[in-house]
């Protein structure tokens, strides 16, 4: 690699949930190495508000991952702004908590929409856009140490989360053939506004006072702090650029040590 060169140089990224948080941050990124980057998110304001900082190379789509027309009008209106898809981060994602006997239908249908289906779905369509353009490409699924792992009150996202990283490993062994190297990334504990949700619900649900279970959890974390969006960002990066040509199927672990496998 050439000294002083951008690896994403005149690649275009759709980054899924990134009006905000882990996608933001890598939003941030990927503009700094060169990438065109669509700020795909449900929540329209928030995008076109993010586009706007962030500024040149970064654009607004409109994406509910959980509709498959509108799925394919974000793929559409990426290609039609950029000529093309090179990279996908499956990163939209919502959090529920609860005891397995309170645990709802409702929850759990919107979880495995968003979190799974979301992701495959988007996946497949990026997948069929990166086959017909005939150069590959790069797929980048948001995981968690989660999905490594039951925990007592949080059953349905782990699940997701284990089918995110179950899926990598397929589709990743799929698609390879098309040059498409499909991997996932598995953060432990961002510092954001998720975990601003994941506080005040095990607040509720444990009984503690607000900011507890962040610190308690916090204190557990070998690297001794939670994450920014910027940890992520290295791995977000190397899965994206030439540097991953020969990873397939993989889930990395961004943790601060939480988990080792
Ligand atoms: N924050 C953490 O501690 C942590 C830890 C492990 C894994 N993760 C994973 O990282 C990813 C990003 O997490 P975050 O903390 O930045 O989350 P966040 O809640 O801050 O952001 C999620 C974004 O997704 C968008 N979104 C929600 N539903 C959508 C839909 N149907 N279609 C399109 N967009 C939708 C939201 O509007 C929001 O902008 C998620 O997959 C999450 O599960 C986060």
């Amino acid at each position: 690699m050439e000294k002083n060169m951008k690896r994403l140089e005149g690649k275009s990224a759709m980054i899924t949930g990134s009006a905000r948080g882990i996608g933001k941050g890598f939003a941030e990124a990927y503009i700094r190495e060169g990438a065109t980057v669509a700020i795909g998110d449900i929540n329209m304001e928030a995008a076109e508000a993010t586009a706007k900082e962030l500024g040149e190379g970064a654009y607004a789509v409109n994406l509910d991952v959980t509709k498959q027309e509108s799925i394919d009008a974000a793929i559409k209106a990426v290609v039609d702004k950029t000529g093309k898809l090179d990279i996908l981060v499956n990163n939209a994602a919502v959090f529920d908590a609860d005891e397995i006997v309170d645990i709802t239908r409702q929850s759990y249908e919107t979880l495995y929409a968003i979190n799974v289906a979301g992701t495959l779905f988007t996946m497949q369509a990026a997948a069929r856009q990166m086959i017909k353009q005939g150069h590959g490409g790069k797929i980048i699924n948001m995981a968690s140490q989660a999905g490594r792992r039951g925990e007592s009150l949080v059953a349905i996202y782990c699940s997701t989360k284990a089918a995110v990283i179950s899926l990598t490993q397929s589709a990743g062994l799929n698609l390879i053939k098309h040059g498409i190297n499909v991997n996932a990334i598995a953060p432990g504990v961002v510092a954001g506004e998720h975990w601003v949700g994941v506080d005040a619900k095990f607040a509720k649900l444990e009984g503690k006072e607000p900011g507890q279970k962040r610190a308690e959890v916090e204190a557990g974390v070998p690297a001794g702090r939670f994450a920014t969006p910027e940890d992520m960002a290295g791995m977000a990066i190397f899965l994206a650029s030439s540097e991953s040509d020969y990873i397939v199927s993989q889930t990395y672990n961004v943790d601060g040590g939480q988990w080792m496998s």
